[in-house]
């Protein structure tokens, strides 16, 4: 199935109950392939956006819990917002690009409480009910289906668990003037993912809080974020300063979303009630912490120091210079 197919599925799941399919999605979703990117000094470093990645921080500050047992990061790429995480026992960074992980292990590898995890979030390895805390920060702009994804993110939760997730807004500030005045033809009120450009979508905020219910995650606070894109105030305002100001819109800008981005705080009701394993007891081998992405088998079995087997398909996921690979086919 193409995106632009996918993206109009995404739109007809809007009034589908959730049928929590735990197991993986199908390989056809398509997936953005940030292997070999220089994203990290081509979109970051030296780039301007000091003002979105000091707003992007405050956001998380606010919405996350400071410590916890277990945090992953789901689409973490080399780790840019790894610091915030460090209140925790353990700390999965998940990613479908190796280099990217490549690039977070040299700057976290030194510290053990880091897990490096290579996969696909439509195929998820980490085992039901292991997160306290989830983050996913401009990933979901890359997902050709987010019910499906969702579908895979929400049992990882327990009832406790928070999960904060971020998304692009088109019915943004920009996009409805620009609709207005006719110089964009596509409505921003209407409530279908965008894709402007392959693989990049933007998402109405009714849209987005119906694949949320759907998936089973009540959202427990919305906040807008990032209102000062624009060049004439990141080019003369100092950028902790700007987004000092704009944190000061979050709330605001929860009720009625404006924003180019806007986070999420979910929880998962009717997930499992424990945390298992618990991130801080010598339960947490791999083999509890992961399960096979193609059946979906838990516990995996222990087949060397750093492989690990699915007692049921048999394939097997190994550990190699601190990355745990379950990229599909294994
Ligand atoms: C724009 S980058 C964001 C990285 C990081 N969250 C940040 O804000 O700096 C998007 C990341 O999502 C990852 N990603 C996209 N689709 C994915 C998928 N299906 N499974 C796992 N990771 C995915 C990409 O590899 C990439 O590293």
């Amino acid at each position: 199935m193409s995106a632009n197919n996918l993206a109009a599925a995404n739109c007809a799941a809007i009034e589908k109950p959730n049928n929590k399919a735990h197991a993986a999605a199908p390989a056809s979703i398509p997936v953005i392939d940030y292997e070999g990117s220089g994203y990290r000094q081509d979109f970051w470093e030296g780039q301007g956006r000091d003002y979105e990645d000091a707003v992007e921080r405050i956001a998380l500050q606010r919405l996350l819990p400071a410590q916890g047992g277990r945090i992953a990061e789901i689409g973490a790429g080399f780790g840019r917002l790894a610091d915030l995480y460090l209140g925790y026992d353990q700390i999965v960074l998940f990613d479908y690009s190796r280099t990217m992980l490549a690039d977070a292990v040299r700057k976290w590898g030194h510290d053990n409480r880091f897990v490096f995890v290579a996969g696909n979030l439509y195929q998820m390895p980490l085992a039901e009910g292991t997160l306290d805390s989830l983050v996913m920060v401009r990933v979901m702009h890359h997902l050709a289906d987010v019910p499906a994804a969702l579908n895979q993110l929400q049992p990882l939760l327990h009832q406790r668990s928070a999960a904060v997730l971020e998304y692009a807004n088109k019915r943004n500030l920009k996009a409805v003037l620009r609709w207005l005045t006719r110089q964009q033809p596509w409505s921003p009120f209407d409530p279908a993912p965008l894709e402007f450009v392959a693989m990049n979508f933007d998402f109405h905020p009714g849209w987005m809080a119906a694949q949320l219910k759907n998936a089973g995650l009540h959202v427990e606070k919305r906040i807008g974020a990032s209102h000062f894109r624009l060049p004439a105030l990141k080019n003369n305002i100092p950028a902790n300063l700007l987004a000092r100001l704009d944190s000061r819109l979050f709330r605001i800008g929860g009720k009625f979303p404006l924003a180019p981005s806007v986070f999420v705080r979910a929880a998962a009701p009717d997930a499992a009630e424990q945390p298992q394993p618990e991130a801080n007891t010598g339960d947490a081998s791999p083999a509890l912490l992961f399960r096979c992405p193609a059946c979906a088998t838990h516990p995996l079995v222990a087949a060397g120091p750093e492989q690990l087997q699915c007692p049921t398909c048999t394939r097997q996921f190994g550990q190699t210079d601190r990355i745990w690979d379950f990229k599909l086919p294994a």
